[in-house]
């Protein structure tokens, strides 16, 4: 075939006259037929429709010795030596197949609706003598596909546990699996042989976590893709479950009477834990014109507990807990509130300041207002617990640091 493409550059003339000398005994009349094109592999998805397209020319005048027929052209399947059709007539029972017969040289056949049973050698044959025939492959290749029912499900795991992830794909060729997690972060296999490793993707169809965190909790995707789109994906939720960790970033809370004041506490819980506040003897808070609760998402398992107190009576002074409680347990922070004194104290205008607990943005906007208009001031070194007015002694030092030296001397007395 490659032969008599090659012998086509020679000219149309050139190649009559070599078909001539050498199939003298075969041609009976008019030039011998031959394929103008190499037969075309051809890879399609599963569904689609297919064609292998067979050019031969000088059929017509071609006459098979001891045959009155003019040549035909014949699909055949390769591997099974069935015979599709002949000439325009399909032979085998396949309602899908079509052969279209157009510029009086060109052969086609047709498959609608691919099957993955398709797949294989095609053949397109002259009945010359020796028959003439040129083959191609038919590969159905089929786009990746989520097995769900081998897929795993969302998951729960008490932190410490392992956690098996499954995902199975099928399709053509086989799917290759990568695993991510939804939000980029790693994922830390410790099965391996080199020990801990933390990658950001990771490839196979089962994810083994051992000895798991609260920080691998989260989406996992697996990807299933084998260059046949689309892609396919499944979400996969990790769940680890702990018991909740309360943590008080100050424990000592000091603040002049009449003013505001914010105890925080960070809860870390999954599942989600119900969060809130007492008093000392256990009494439960509830918000109203004295107290403002709230909460701030800090991750998926951490939250922000904030108590706002308004308005600080002597009453007011004494012991708080932050309590979380979720289904695996609960924990308790403590915070101790106590009374500082504002020595000097101008009346008016700096009654009604916020006093945080911890340095926190919204609180210390509303501190930093005053401190640009009247700088270093008296009053900020005046907390550190009763001495004398000490002006301009400290100017550079950070309200929250005073805070902290403050329940350090307290913590020593
Ligand atoms: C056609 O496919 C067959 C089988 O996969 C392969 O051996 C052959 O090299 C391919 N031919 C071309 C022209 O790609
Ligand atoms: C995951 O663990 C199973 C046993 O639970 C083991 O058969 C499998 O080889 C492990 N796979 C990987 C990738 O570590
Ligand atoms: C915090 O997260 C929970 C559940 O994840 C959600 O219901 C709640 O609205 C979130 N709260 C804030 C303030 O974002």
């Amino acid at each position: 075939m490659a032969a008599g493409a090659q012998a086509m550059g020679g000219g149309p003339l050139a190649r009559l006259l070599i078909l001539a000398i050498l199939h003298v005994n075969f041609v009976a009349l008019g030039l011998e037929p031959d394929f103008l094109y190499p037969l075309e592999n051809v890879t399609i998805a599963q569904g689609r429709d297919a064609m292998f397209t067979c050019v031969v020319n000088n059929l017509g005048g071609y006459r098979v010795s001891g045959d009155s027929a003019t040549a035909r052209v014949a699909w055949i399947k390769a591997d099974t030596k069935a015979i599709l059709a002949i000439h325009e007539h399909v032979i085998t029972n396949n309602a899908r197949l079509s052969v279209t017969h157009n510029d009086y040289n060109t052969w086609t056949l047709n498959i609608r609706g691919v099957k993955r049973e398709d797949r294989g050698q095609y053949m397109c044959q002259v009945n010359t003598d020796p028959m003439k025939m040129q083959t191609a492959f038919l590969e159905v290749v089929i786009p990746p596909d989520i097995v769900y029912e081998e897929t795993s499900g969302d998951m729960m795991v008490p932190e410490g546990g392992s956690a098996k992830l499954v995902c199975k794909a099928r399709g053509y060729p086989p799917p290759k699996i990568v695993w991510r997690r939804e939000d980029g972060g790693d994922i830390i296999s410790r099965g391996g042989p080199q020990g801990k490793t933390k990658v950001t993707s990771l490839e196979g169809e089962i994810v083994n976590l051992t000895k798991v965190t609260r920080s691998e909790m989260g989406a996992y995707l697996c990807i299933a893709a084998n260059g046949v789109p689309p892609s396919v994906s499944k979400r996969i939720m990790l769940h680890v479950h702990f018991h909740p960790l309360v943590q008080v970033p100050n424990q000592l809370v000091g603040a002049p009477t009449g003013t505001d004041v914010t105890l925080q506490c960070h809860v870390e819980a999954s599942p989600k834990a119900i969060n809130y506040w007492t008093r000392e003897n256990g009494e439960m808070i509830i918000s109203n014109e004295k107290y403002h609760m709230s909460e701030i998402n800090r991750s998926a398992y951490s939250v922000q507990m904030k108590l706002v107190i308004r308005n600080i009576q002597r009453s007011d002074l004494g012991g708080y807990k932050c309590i979380s409680k979720n289904s695996i347990g609960d924990a308790e922070g403590n915070i101790r509130l106590y009374e500082m004194e504002l020595p000097n104290r101008k009346s008016g205008d700096e009654d009604d300041r916020d006093i945080s607990s911890e340095e926190s943005n919204d609180v210390r906007s509303g501190l930093q207002g005053p401190l640009r208009e009247g700088g270093p001031r008296a009053e900020d070194a005046g907390f550190l617990g009763g001495g004398g007015p000490l002006a301009g002694s400290a100017p550079h030092t950070a309200p929250h640091a005073i805070f902290l030296i403050s329940a350090f001397a307290l913590a020593a007395c």
